[in-house]
């Protein structure tokens, strides 16, 4: 049975989380495996609305074994705050499983990310500023306290000791900041490792024993390709590898490359984009405030699930989508969204960029020059009425058809699922992917 990888295709934010709840269904294992609780995923359904930042959205489904990979950050407390909050709601969520190799994100992480983001200035990453960013520098550094660590009491206490001494010098010398305070650092971490200890296990065995007994697994990657580390908009990227390619997915969960079956992308029938950074297709106009807004009154319009921010707004931007499309080895699209495109009398999808007078079809790797770009739009008539309740392909709007059919030909990928709402089954199947 396949192992499945569900990949946010643009900036984040695209609706991840209502697909990977659609495909748990027939999964037996959902894994994490990037990024931490700067990600944040809305889930709507019978049991209520939730906002996951940690905990795998097949959470939901009583039989589902949920993984948080070794290629997550782990803040402890945030992720016994979501899951004393799931269990408020009467979620059983004794199905959770942690790798011992996952990083954990220390009070040193979220100090140094707010004063490096205050550092920045003008050129500020626009962080969620979880702490997400220093705690992989720790990790490549080679001074990252593991999972596996925290189970360890009086290792634990040295290792902290001699991090801690680092990094103060750091935030006190570079930064002009507080020093964190070591006994309280101490007798805190080393309560979340009494209290992790029931959940964590060796995560490629689960993975791989459910995909030899031949059950399906589910890959369910965090924030968005565009915000990849080596593919992203650098340096306005996050920290870690939201991609699918080798080193994302398969990495983050202990496997390798070739036991991963389908890619799947998910992607909003526009754009958008929170934090800072290029965005050829942004706009500013009353469209933007009308695309933010679809929704607003019941919690639902682009605003970050994390931070609250109000998410910038552009059109489709087949040139760097495409771009995804490549670099995650797509064999799906799930289109997102296209019932906030309900009222709009034409829709535009940008197929190239004007670049000091040439058009080009590629994503530039230097951000300065990314922001010089222009869009080349290619406008389509809108369908101008409700698609909520469509449920097959044929009962979309020919205009929605066309729409949809021409993302096909500029993303060079299959468009196998289109959601048209935030709940469960406001969605248009045209392949199932499992
Ligand atoms: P960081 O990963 O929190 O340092 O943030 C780096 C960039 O990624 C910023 O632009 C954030 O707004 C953005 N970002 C991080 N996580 C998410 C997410 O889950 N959705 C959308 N944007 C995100
Ligand atoms: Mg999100």
């Amino acid at each position: 049975m396949p192992i499945v990888v569900v990949v946010g295709g643009q900036w984040g934010d695209e609706g991840k989380g209502r697909i990977v709840d659609l495909l748990a269904r027939k999964a037996r294992v959902v894994a994490r495996y990037s990024a931490g609780n700067n990600a944040g995923h809305t889930i709507i359904n019978d049991r209520g609305e939730f906002k996951l930042h940690l905990v795998p959205a097949g959470i939901f489904y009583p039989e589902k074994t949920c993984v948080i990979g070794n290629g997550v950050a782990i803040d402890p407390e945030a992720l016994f705050g979501e899951i004393e909050d799931l269990q408020v709601k009467g979620i059983d969520t004794s199905r959770l499983v942690i790798s011992d190799r996952a990083s954990v994100i220390m009070p040193w992480h979220v100090r140094l990310d707010q004063l490096d983001e205050e550092l920045r200035g003008k050129e500020a990453i626009g962080t969620t500023g979880k702490g997400v960013g220093p705690c992989f520098i720790d990790k490549v550094a080679r001074r990252g306290i593991r999972i596996a660590d925290l189970l360890e009491p009086e290792e634990l206490v040295h290792r902290i000791k001699a991090v801690l001494d680092y990094q103060n010098r750091v935030i006190t010398g570079v930064y002009g900041g507080e020093p964190i305070d070591f006994d309280e650092c101490c007798s805190r971490y080393l309560e979340y490792g009494r209290r992790l200890k029931p959940f964590v296990a060796d995560v490629q065995q689960v993975v791989l024993d459910a995909h030899r007994r031949g059950d399906h697994v589910l890959l369910e990657g965090a924030q968005g390709s565009l915000l990849d580390l080596d593919h992203g908009t650098y340096p306005f990227v996050t920290s870690s590898v939201p991609s699918s390619s080798s080193s994302g997915a398969a990495l983050g969960v202990g496997i390798g490359p070739t036991e991963i079956d389908r890619v799947v992308g998910v992607f909003k029938s526009y754009s958008t984009r929170v934090g800072n950074g290029p965005f050829p297709t942004e706009l500013f106009d009353d469209t933007a405030t009308q695309l933010r807004d679809h929704g607003k009154e019941f919690g639902r319009g682009e605003y970050g699930t994390t931070t609250g921010r109000p998410r910038r707004i552009g059109w489709l931007d087949a040139v760097a989508v495409r771009y995804s499309v490549r670099f995650n080895g797509l064999a799906a699209v799930a289109l997102t969204r296209l019932d906030v495109l309900d009222t709009m009398p034409s829709i535009k999808i940008c197929t190239a960029y004007e670049l000091d007078g040439q058009i080009i079809k590629t994503l530039p790797a230097n951000e300065k020059v990314l922001s010089r770009c222009h869009p080349v739009y290619e406008e389509l008539p809108g369908w101008q009425q409700p698609t909520e309740h469509v449920r097959a392909f044929d009962d979309l709007p020919a205009q929605a058809q066309a729409f949809i059919k021409r993302v096909e030909k500029l993303l060079e990928c299959p468009v196998d699922l289109i959601s048209v709402g935030p709940e469960r089954e406001q969605i248009v199947i045209v392949n199932p992917i499992f």
